[in-house]
């Protein structure tokens, strides 16, 4: 059966209005959190350089041949990540990575929409120039006070998620497409003004060499997992995100581009956003493994000491929550799409019933950052164990199926047709693409997590 042609013509369905569309699309998924508040805390957790060489092979070998694999999947079937799988491969159990990637994004969506509540109450404080004159141990406790706090983060929480269900109501198009075309160039301008900005700074070099400079022996077992699930999760893999964006990749455009364009400038923020925050970590005597909230006492070190730090705070916790929306918004498209296009719901009333569950799982991840809250899962809070869980654990089995999916089951010549958009673009590269993503993803994604769960001793 020819899907392509028999199914999808006779099917409406929006597609991403350009080319560039489609790549601002792809890189609002990807450049988020992830690249700015997850990175850096990650990489300062696991050694710095060591973990970044790491996440950087990862990315290139594992990472753009999984992007490629996903936008193939999704253009070739049009479909959102559950219906892709079940066109596919009929009465197989496929569809269950379909159903693995909804239950990702709303694992990542409910502790995401935390951080990004976060945001918006940094932007709140910048407006008020709330950070002035507070030594870094104070910006340190005002920080941990708010969050421990409970309910108060809440509010932005829920905020957050009601801004996300509003631009995903809105469509392809007009919704996602607009809001990333002009909001991500300017978050790429603001943080290289901040990494020249660190430049000045008396922690520069040391934290230059904690990011550049690699200590080879602290290359272990765990920072290669997590080099791994940041991978992912910075790309947003592993989950169907980019089998349901690349439904709507128009079919003669060369997706080639768009991956590599998505994943060179995802890198590219993840170490500007490096650049810019370990030498103020180590000039304010911040220790790089303080966890999620790095970045969060850093930054406003950051602007309260330099020249036009009001109006660059101000923009960049903009930017930030703006970044976080284009993620969210396409972790939420995910759940629409299956929604609207499998249990036939319109899509009003998809976003509404998803923002209601968001709304309490995330409140549920707020609240679980005070004290004594008793909202842990295996000794760990919520919050701490969804972010953990889901790029560690979720994505990677995901990404591990999807690729033996595609290297296996998908069918060589429909796969080369897509890769290659109708031969027009890359048939050189596709043996090399189709040999990563046989043998290379597959094993290494598998290696890496069995010797994580101790079955396997590298
Ligand atoms: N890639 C996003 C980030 O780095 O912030 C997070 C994300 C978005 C993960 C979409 C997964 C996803 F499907």
């Amino acid at each position: 059966m020819n899907l392509k042609s028999s199914e999808n013509d006779m099917r409406e369905r929006s597609s991403f209005g350009s080319k560039f569309g489609a790549i601002a699309a792809a890189t609002g998924s990807a450049i988020g959190l992830g690249n700015i508040w997850r990175f850096p805390y990650v990489a300062g957790e696991n050694g710095g350089a060591a973990f970044m060489l790491v996440y950087l092979f990862f990315v290139i070998v594992i990472g753009i041949p999984m992007m490629l694999s996903e936008f193939s999947i999704g253009r070739y079937t049009n479909r959102n990540t559950f219906g892709a799988f079940r066109v596919l491969r009929p009465g197989s159990k496929w569809y269950l990575i379909g159903i693995l990637g909804i239950v990702t994004a709303f694992v990542i969506l409910s502790f995401y929409s935390v951080v990004a509540g976060w945001t918006i109450d940094f932007l709140k404080e910048s407006l008020v120039n709330g950070f002035a004159g507070r030594s870094s141990a104070e910006i340190k406790t005002g920080f941990d006070s708010f969050v421990e706090s409970g309910w108060r983060p809440v509010f932005w929480t829920l905020l957050f998620v009601a801004a996300t269900a509003f631009i995903v109501v809105s469509g392809i198009e007009k919704g996602i497409e607009r809001y990333n075309k002009i909001l991500m160039p300017l978050l790429f301008l603001i943080l290289i003004g901040l990494g020249i900005n660190s430049a000045t700074m008396e922690g520069f070099r040391e934290g230059m060499s904690f990011l550049f400079k690699p200590d080879f022996g602290k290359i272990t077992g765990s920072v290669v997992i997590e080099a791994l699930g940041q991978a992912f999760f910075s790309l947003s893999l592993g989950m169907g995100t980019m089998i349901t964006y690349g439904s709507y990749i128009r079919s003669r455009e060369n997706m080639l581009t768009t991956a590599g364009s998505v994943a060179v400038s995802d890198t590219l923020i993840a170490i500007l956003a490096g650049v810019a925050i370990f030498p103020a970590v180590f000039s304010f005597g911040i220790s790089p493994t303080s966890g999620p909230d790095l970045v969060f006492i850093t930054l406003p070190n950051i602007f309260q000491q330099m020249p036009g730090g009001y109006v660059l705070s101000i923009l960049f916790f903009l930017l930030l929550f703006i970044a976080a929306v284009t993620s969210s918004v396409s972790l939420m498209e995910v759940v629409t799409a299956f929604c609207t296009e499998e249990l036939k719901m319109k899509r009003r009333t998809a976003v509404l019933a998803i923002s209601l569950v968001l709304a309490g799982t995330s409140t549920l991840c707020t609240l679980s950052q005070m004290p004594d809250s008793p909202l842990k899962i295996a000794g760990t809070n919520l919050f701490d164990f969804f972010d953990n869980v889901s790029a560690t654990y979720m994505m990677p089995v995901g990404a591990f199926f999807i690729a033996i999916f595609t290297g296996w089951f998908f069918g060589k010549n429909r796969l080369r047709g897509e890769f290659t958009s109708g031969e027009l673009y890359g048939t050189g590269l596709f043996p090399f693409f189709l040999f990563l993503v046989r043998f290379i993803a597959p094993v290494v994604i598998a290696v890496i997590f069995l010797s994580k769960a101790g079955w396997l001793k590298l």
